[in-house]
């Protein structure tokens, strides 16, 4: 058994284009496992940060996209492989509010199931730090990246 020891991290944005009233901007994971920053991405619809995990078929760089007006974050690809995906629609992060669940941060399409308990709303930017507020809930900005089996790499 390896050690699932998760660690608080903090998601810090950086805006990479503002076009009209569309804020684009990529997540890094900090704190304890990264003090310089780990950039977060998509690996079969869950967001990985610290490498690509082996079992991970399609893996693929993303920055996201916030609308006005909107409280989700749209993931567009960063890469020049992303003429093969099929990613229209393309995905929307979503979180997971299962009291305890391990795997909370996913991606999902329009036309996809998300997990039951699950919300695409609510996420926003806070300064320089992505959070969750749910309508009846605390605003959140601390998230727990859990190690995966594979060396350095965290869900
Ligand atoms: C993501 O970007 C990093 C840094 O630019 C690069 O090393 C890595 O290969 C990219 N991964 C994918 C799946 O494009
Ligand atoms: C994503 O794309 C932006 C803009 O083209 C570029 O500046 C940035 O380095 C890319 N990041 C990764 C990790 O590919
Ligand atoms: C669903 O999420 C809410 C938080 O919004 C939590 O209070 C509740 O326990 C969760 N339901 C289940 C079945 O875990
Ligand atoms: C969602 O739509 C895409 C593109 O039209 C399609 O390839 C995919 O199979 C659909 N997924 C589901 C679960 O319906
Ligand atoms: C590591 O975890 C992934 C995802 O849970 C799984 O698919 C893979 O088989 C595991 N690999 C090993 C070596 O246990």
């Amino acid at each position: 058994m390896f050690c699932k020891l998760s660690l608080i991290t903090i998601l810090a944005a950086y805006v990479s284009s503002a076009v009209s009233e569309d804020i684009e901007f990529q997540l890094f994971a900090y704190g304890k496992l990264a003090s310089s920053g780990l950039q977060l991405f998509y690996g079969d619809g869950q967001a990985y940060v610290g490498g690509t995990p082996s079992f991970v078929t399609e893996s693929v760089n993303i920055s996201l996209v916030m609308t006005e007006g909107d409280d989700k974050f749209v993931a567009k690809a960063n890469t020049t492989a992303a003429s093969t995906l099929d990613w229209s629609p393309e995905p929307t992060m979503y979180i997971d509010m299962t009291e305890g669940v391990a795997n909370p941060i996913g991606f999902a399409k329009d036309n996809e199931t998300l997990p039951s308990n699950a919300t695409t709303v609510g996420f926003g930017l806070y300064g320089g730090w992505a959070f969750h507020k749910p309508d009846d809930a605390d605003i959140e900005m601390k998230f727990l990246a859990t190690p995966t089996n594979e060396t350095g790499i965290y869900l």
